[in-house]
C-alpha cells in the first residue's frame, strides 16, 4: 500500500522520538519516498544525521538555513501539497495542542496547516497528561475534523509510571496507516461521474439566466472519491472554482445541453453516478445573435423547459448506481421520496433550504439521505467535505457497486 507514496513524517520532542527511525526504515522498506521535518525540541532526543541516512533525504526543521549565505527557504506548502501522507510519531501534548489550535510556530506546524493529505498522529506521554481532559479533547478534536489517531499503547512510560500513553510501536503504526488505507479505497477500480456546479443558458452574446451555485459540494465529492481509489469524471458548470487534485478529469461546460451531453457520454462506462448540479430548469427560447437593445418598460422573456439529465440518466441506467440531490423548502421528505421514484434514482441527497450556514455558496451543509432500502439518513451540519465523506461511505455501505 505503501510503496511509492510520497510521506512527510513530523517528529516532536518526546522520549518515543528514538522509535521514529524505526518507522522511517520501515517505510523505506515499503518503498515509500520518506521526509523528515523535526520539531526543533524533537532535535534533542533524535539526531538529523541518523533519520537523513535512514530516510536518504534531507532532514529539516527551520524555515529557512541560517547558515546558508543564500538563505535556503523551505517552503511548508509546497510541503505540505507534496505529501500524500503525514505522520506525526510521537506527537507530542505540546504539538498536538498548538495543530488543534491553528499555531504555526515552527515548519512541522505550518507544513501540517499546509498539507491536503490524510493525517496520522501517534501520540505519546506520560500516563496523568495522556489522561488530562485537556489533551483528550484535543485528540477527540483533532479526530473530529479528519485526523486519524493511532491510539497510545499501555505499558511502562519513561517517568517509570504503568499505563496508557506509550507510542504505538513502529509495527503498529505501520499496519494501522496501511489496514486504514486499504479501507479507504472501497472505490478502488471503480469509475465515478459527478455533475457539479450551476448551468448557463445564453440570453444574448453577453447576458445568460444561472443561479448561484459554487459547486463546492460536488467537488468535495469528486476528491472524496478520488481519495477513495475510484476514476473520477467531474462535469463542472461554470464556477470559480475546481478540484485540487489534478488526477480528475475535469470536462467544462456551461450550459445544460453541454451538461447533458458530457453526462451521457461518460454514464455508460460508469459505475456510480453522483447528480449534484444545480442545473437551470428552463432556458430562453431564442438565444439572441446580438446584444438585446433596451426598448420599452418591460421586456417579456419565453422560456422553454430544459432537459432533465437526472431523469434522462435514470431512464437508461442498467447497473450503475444513481444518486441525484434536491432542494425544497417545503414537504422536504416526501418531495424528496417522490423525486427517488420519478427520476429511478437509488438514493436522493436531500439539502436543507438555504441559510447562514448551509447550501448555495457555503462551506457547510446539513442532508438527508434517502434511498428506498433505508429510514431517511439525518447527517447533521458539518464542512462539505466531511459530508462528502460521509455521502460516499453510506453509498458503499448500502449498496453493492
Ligand atoms: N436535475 C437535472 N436536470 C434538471 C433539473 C434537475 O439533472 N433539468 C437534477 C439535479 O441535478 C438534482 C435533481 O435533479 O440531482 C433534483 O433537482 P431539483 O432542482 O431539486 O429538482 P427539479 O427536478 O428541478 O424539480 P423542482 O425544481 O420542481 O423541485
Amino acid at each position: 500500500m505503501l510503496s511509492g507514496k510520497k510521506i512527510l513524517l513530523g517528529v516532536t520532542g518526546g522520549i518515543a522520538a528514538y522509535k521514529a527511525t524505526y518507522l522511517v526504515r520501515l517505510l523505506v522498506k515499503a518503498g515509500a519516498d520518506v521526509r523528515v521535518i523535526l520539531t526543533p525540541a524533537a532535535r534533542d532526543f533524535v539526531t538529523p544525521l541518523t533519520l537523513a541516512t535512514l530516510s536518504k533525504n534531507p532532514v529539516l526543521w527551520n524555515f529557512f538555513e541560517k547558515d546558508d549565505p543564500e538563505g535556503k527557504w523551505h517552503n511548508h506548502v509546497e510541503l505540505g501539497l507534496w505529501a500524500d501522507l503525514f505522520i506525526v510519531a510521537p506527537a507530542t501534548s505540546n504539538t498536538l495542542a498548538s495543530m488543534a489550535t491553528a499555531k504555526a510556530d515552527n515548519l512541522l506546524l505550518a507544513t501540517y496547516l499546509s498539507a491536503k493529505c490524510p493525517v496520522f498522529l501517534a501520540p505519546a506521554m506520560d500516563l496523568d497528561m495522556y489522561q488530562h481532559p485537556a489533551n483528550q479533547k484535543n485528540l477527540d478534536y483533532l479526530q473530529s475534523i479528519g485526523n486519524h489517531i493511532i491510539p497510545a499503547e499501555s505499558g511502562e512510560l519513561a517517568s517509570g509510571l504503568e499505563g496508557k500513553g506509550r507510542m504505538a510501536e513502529p509495527d503498529t503504526i505501520f499496519d494501522f496507516i496501511e489496514n486504514t488505507l486499504r479501507q479507504q479505497q472501497k472505490l478502488a477500480g471503480k469509475k465515478v461521474l459527478i455533475n457539479a456546479g450551476p448551468t448557463y443558458e445564453s440570453l444574448d452574446p453577453v447576458r445568460f439566466l444561472g443561479n448561484r451555485s459554487s459547486g463546492k459540494t460536488g467537488i468535495a465529492l469528486a476528491e472524496a472519491a478520488h481519495q477513495m481509489g475510484a476514476e473520477v469524471t467531474l462535469v463542472l458548470g461554470p464556477t470559480h472554482l475546481q478540484p485540487k487534485e489534478k488526477n480528475i478529469k475535469l470536462i467544462r461546460v456551461e450550459s445544460t445541453a453541454e451538461m447533458l451531453n458530457a453526462c451521457e457520454a461518460h454514464f455508460d462506462n460508469c459505475h456510480l453516478a453522483i447528480l449534484s448540479a444545480a442545473v437551470s430548469d428552463y432556458r430562453p427560447e431564442h438565444q439572441a445573435q446580438q446584444k438585446i437593445k433596451k426598448k420599452g418598460e418591460k421586456l417579456l422573456l419565453r422560456l422553454v423547459q430544459n432537459p432533465d439529465i437526472l431523469k434522462a440518466l435514470g431512464q437508461k441506467k442498467k447497473k450503475q448506481l444513481l444518486v441525484g440531490f434536491a432542494l425544497e423548502t417545503e414537504n422536504a421528505l416526501e418531495n424528496g421520496k417522490a423525486k427517488l421514484h420519478n427520476k429511478n434514482c437509488d438514493l436522493i441527497v436531500l439539502n436543507s433550504p438555504d441559510n447562514k450556514e448551509r447550501g448555495f455558496g457555503h462551506d457547510t451543509n446539513e442532508v438527508h439521505l434517502l434511498s428506498h432500502q433505508k429510514e431517511p439518513l439525518h447527517l447533521e451540519l458539518k464542512s462539505k467535505t466531511a459530508l462528502a465523506h460521509e455521502i460516499l461511505d453510506y453509498i458503499t455501505a448500502t449498496f453493492s457497486i
